[in-house]
């Protein structure tokens, strides 16, 4: 069932408290280096200004510790600042979250106004669920929108205990959760076939429960990523000196009896003499690893086999890099796969931190059909959770 939305809710007059996922990646100088989530969150934003609303926004940033000290960095000036030149309207950054600076402002707000508070996971309250930390955020609006997709897999206070505080009508989903779980339910209940899911990333065990989840519903499973030399040892062949995850064979064999002919492997590799850039490489077929060289990336011939693929799929779903694309020569297989969603008529979704900085990085995020925001929450998503923060908002 679909979320009752901002959209569905009265914030004339109104004081939304709006949980963002504002969790930014920053520069040494502390700047933001990735905004994406910043402007994901502005058509909420913008609709609850526009309609005579108000803005507290609440989110997280990093994992602070609670030492003053060490938690200077996660601050969230940099991020107030940065929405501010977005949204062209000034954000008052508070240096609390529910003290009394933050009450004094938020009991200030006017419509059109926009206070942010700060990191509230500098709360102890935030990480345990603590109900009278919920309270005490809560008392600040009226009304409570949940637009951070990215931390809808946490039970924090302010993911759940926050918004059970307001009654039902008052509770919503913001536009980029709408449009994550829209795609979401594509993926999980309605793709349209062929359906191809390309995996890549380091280790099967962080994403086995994603494998044996998308293998219920895909025609295809498209390996790449360091994973896959797991996979090949599982299998008897060679891997030379390429990572692997010595204790997860059984597991891995287990995958491969539990896919069958769904699941393809490189057929050929690109291997270098040294796991870094500067390194002697070379194209290898898929049973010839040479012993003391380095699986880096997926060969020509699987980015071929894998774009022609793609091509002729109704839904593709991506998360992890072919290999180690942050460095240029091992980056040629994730370009690949990122070129063949980006030209396929199929609805393209690409999500989980590394693929989705990889089509950023391409230049190709605006030619697919839907980056995802979420790390953790879309895999955790595509692995079938239902999350708690979306049990408390209220169905349309
Ligand atoms: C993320 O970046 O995945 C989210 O902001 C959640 O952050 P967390 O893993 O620290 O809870």
């Amino acid at each position: 069932m679909p979320k009752q939305t901002v959209r569905d809710i009265d914030v004339t007059g109104k004081k939304v408290l709006v949980r963002v996922d504002f969790n930014v990646p920053q520069t040494a100088d502390g700047k933001v280096a990735d905004d994406r989530r910043i402007r994901g969150a502005l058509p909420t934003l913008t609709s609850i200004l526009q309609r005579g609303g108000s803005l507290i926004l609440v989110s997280h940033l990093g994992r602070p510790t609670g030492d003053p000290a060490a938690d200077a960095p996660f601050r969230l000036d940099p991020v107030a600042a940065r929405l501010q030149e977005l949204i062209e309207r000034p954000v008052l950054k508070v240096r609390d979250t529910v003290g009394p600076e933050a009450q004094a402002a938020c009991a200030a707000l006017k419509p059109g106004g926009i206070v942010m508070l700060e990191n509230v996971r500098f709360n102890k309250g935030e990480k345990k669920g603590d109900p009278a930390f919920a309270v005490q955020l809560a008392d600040l609006a009226d009304c409570y929108v949940n637009d951070a997709f990215g931390t809808c897999h946490r039970d924090e206070a302010s993911m759940v205990a926050v918004p059970e505080q307001f009654p039902a009508e008052r509770r919503a989903i913001g536009f980029l959760v709408d449009k994550e779980l829209e795609i979401l339910d594509t993926l999980l209940r309605a793709p349209r076939h062929p359906y191809v899911a390309v995996m890549g990333g380091a280790k099967v065990s962080d994403k086995i429960l994603v494998i044996e989840n998308l293998l219920k519903k895909v025609d295809r499973l498209l390996v790449g990523g360091a994973m896959t030399y797991t996979f090949l040892k599982a299998q008897g062949l060679p891997i030379g000196s390429s990572r692997v995850e010595a204790d997860k064979l059984d597991l891995a064999r287990q995958v491969l009896d539990l896919a069958g002919e769904k699941l393809v492997l490189p057929i050929d590799h690109l291997v270098a003499d040294q796991p870094r850039a500067g390194a002697q490489t070379k194209v290898v077929g898929r049973d010839e690893i040479p012993d003391g060289w380095f699986g880096m990336d997926i060969g020509p011939a699987a980015a071929a086999e894998y774009g022609a693929i793609i091509k002729q799929a109704g839904t593709v779903v991506w998360n992890g890099p072919m290999g180690m694309f942050e460095v240029e020569a091992f980056a040629a297989g994730t370009r690949s796969v990122a070129e063949s969603l980006a030209s396929s008529p199929a609805v393209t979704a690409v999500g989980g931190g590394e693929s989705a900085e990889a089509v950023e990085k391409f230049g190709l995020a605006d030619k697919v059909s839907h980056v995802s925001t979420g790390g953790g929450a879309f895999l955790e998503a595509l692995e079938g959770k239902v999350f708690n923060a979306l049990k408390v908002i209220p169905d349309r």
